[in-house]
């Protein structure tokens, strides 16, 4: 596959080397570093209420304390200055500025956005917003939530509002963060938040969301001055076949539909793809749920797509006992609506503290294949990196030489495909601080800054000075230079 060079993209400069002006970031989401729960007006998300239920998240861990970075955005924006990030994508607690869903904006919990935007732009660091990172408020979940297509006009609603107050100061803004995890895994699976089981409310709610970011496009564009870019961020799942088998090939088929063509065929190219339609008709009505008018809305023009990788998927026909190795956690309900006998294995042994793949390749052939697929379309790598079972040593270091690894071997990959042709723009490192990993809780850490939980002290992991030398340099370090 050829891919096509888009005229904005510059010619990187050695062989190490990213095109000048490539976005250097950090991610975080709101739930699992904000902390301050219920403060200055904040109602429960639906992470509020699964991660307070009994059995739901390992130890009992929830994020009403987090990394406490309500109260240390400060010195975190410090810290980022220190690394020499250029950019971090934060994400916003839908219940902090809205707390019944509906109706007016709290000032106080748009000031905490205010400060932290105003902090950042100060030290010089672009913020990159996301409206949504799973954080439902829990009123919208009991009226139904993501399923309800009146959660899409909220979530419009709730865009406008953060579109008018941050709009004169963030300039790239997310809708949705991976809306695969909302519908399949906190709808389907169940493993995330609001943890219900049922395959056509899945289906729904993927598609609710769908038009939630089309709407949310829409509000945020009549909003936001002409500069300002809009994106989504998906985890596109990079599906390989176990072996060259016409059923391996169709299970590839399948969970490439269920896993990615769900989101990038209304979004991107304005269709539901009819094998996603056909292998999933026994369990919704598509002309029923698909109004008209609603694939015109979805598909309105982005200027950049968020794409977050951490591991390959690798199927092949089974009875759907091979689920356990998909990545998305255990449960005894598939997420893969409608075709829950897939087999998943796991692409090598070479494994995360996640138990996920190390693959690259991965990462390389996903940004190549949507340059060849959408030539047009600026990509930006929104999330990548890894957990591994970090500590502190006796010094006081963190001695991550896995993660620096890691993060090497998969920006050698996103050099690689813009070398071959790829417009990718910028990349978000997950984390930038240990967080709450969701149904993991506390367990797993994938920042470059380490966090001690009992005091919330800060410490830079060796990757985090590895990464604020790619910085610096806006290249990888040759070989031997390490
Ligand atoms: C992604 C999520 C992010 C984090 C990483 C490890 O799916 O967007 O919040 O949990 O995985």
């Amino acid at each position: 596959m050829t891919a096509v060079r888009t005229e904005t993209k510059a010619e990187p400069a050695a062989a190490t080397s990213f095109p000048p002006g490539f976005v250097w970031g950090a991610a975080t989401a709101a739930y699992q570093v904000e902390g301050a729960a219920a403060e200055d007006g904040r109602t429960p998300s639906i992470w509020d209420t699964f991660s307070h239920t009994p059995g739901k998240v390992r130890n009992g861990d929830t994020g009403d304390i987090a990394a406490d970075h309500y109260h240390r955005y400060r010195d975190d924006v410090a810290l980022m200055k220190d690394l020499g990030l250029g950019a971090y994508r934060f994400s916003i607690s839908w219940s902090r500025v809205q707390p019944t869903g509906r109706g007016p904006a709290v000032e106080r919990g748009l000031d905490f956005y205010r400060r932290l935007t105003d902090e950042l732009l100060e030290a010089g660091i672009t913020p990159v917003a996301t409206l949504y990172h799973w954080d439902l408020p829990q009123e919208l979940e009991d009226a139904g939530g993501w399923p309800q297509r009146d959660t899409a006009h909220r979530f419009a609603d709730y865009a406008e509002i953060m579109g008018r107050a941050l709009g004169d100061r963030v300039g790239l803004w997310t809708t949705l963060n991976e809306p695969w995890c909302s519908a399949f895994l906190g709808y389907g699976s169940g493993v995330h938040a609001p943890g219900r089981t049922d395959p056509a409310a899945t289906l729904r709610a993927a598609h609710h969301l769908n038009l939630g970011h089309g709407l949310a496009v829409g509000a945020l564009r009549a909003n936001l001055p002409a500069s300002a870019q809009t994106s989504i961020t998906l985890n596109l799942h990079q599906v390989r076949p176990l072996t060259d088998s016409p059923e391996d090939a169709e299970a590839a088929r399948r969970i490439d539909a269920v896993g990615n063509r769900v989101f990038t065929g209304p979004v991107l190219d304005g269709v539901y793809p009819d094998d996603l339609m056909a292998d999933t008709a026994h369990l919704v009505d598509w002309a029923e749920l698909v109004h008209d008018g609603d694939l015109a809305e979805i598909s309105r023009p982005i200027d950049v797509l968020g794409v977050n990788y951490y591991a390959p998927t690798v199927v092949s026909a089974g009875d759907g006992t091979g689920t356990k190795n998909d990545g998305h956690g255990a449960s005894d309900h598939s997420p893969w609506t409608g075709s829950d006998h897939v087999d998943f294995h796991l692409a090598n042994d070479q494994l995360t503290a996640m138990n996920w793949a190390i693959d690259p390749d991965g990462l390389y052939t996903l940004l190549t294949d949507l340059a060849a697929s959408h030539p047009q379309l600026p990509l930006m790598v929104t999330e990548n990196g890894a957990a591994f079972d970090d500590y502190v040593s006796p010094e006081g270091l963190v001695n991550d030489p896995q993660r620096i690894a890691y993060l090497h071997a998969h920006l050698e990959a996103v050099r690689r495909a813009v070398a071959d042709g790829a417009d990718v723009r910028g990349y978000f490192l997950w984390s930038l601080l240990d967080n709450f990993e969701w149904s993991y809780g506390y367990s797993k850490r994938f920042g470059a800054v380490y966090v001690d939980y009992s005091t919330q002290r800060r410490i830079p992991k060796e990757s985090a000075h590895w990464y604020a030398g790619v910085i610096r340099r806006n290249a990888l370090p040759a070989a031997g230079q390490e």
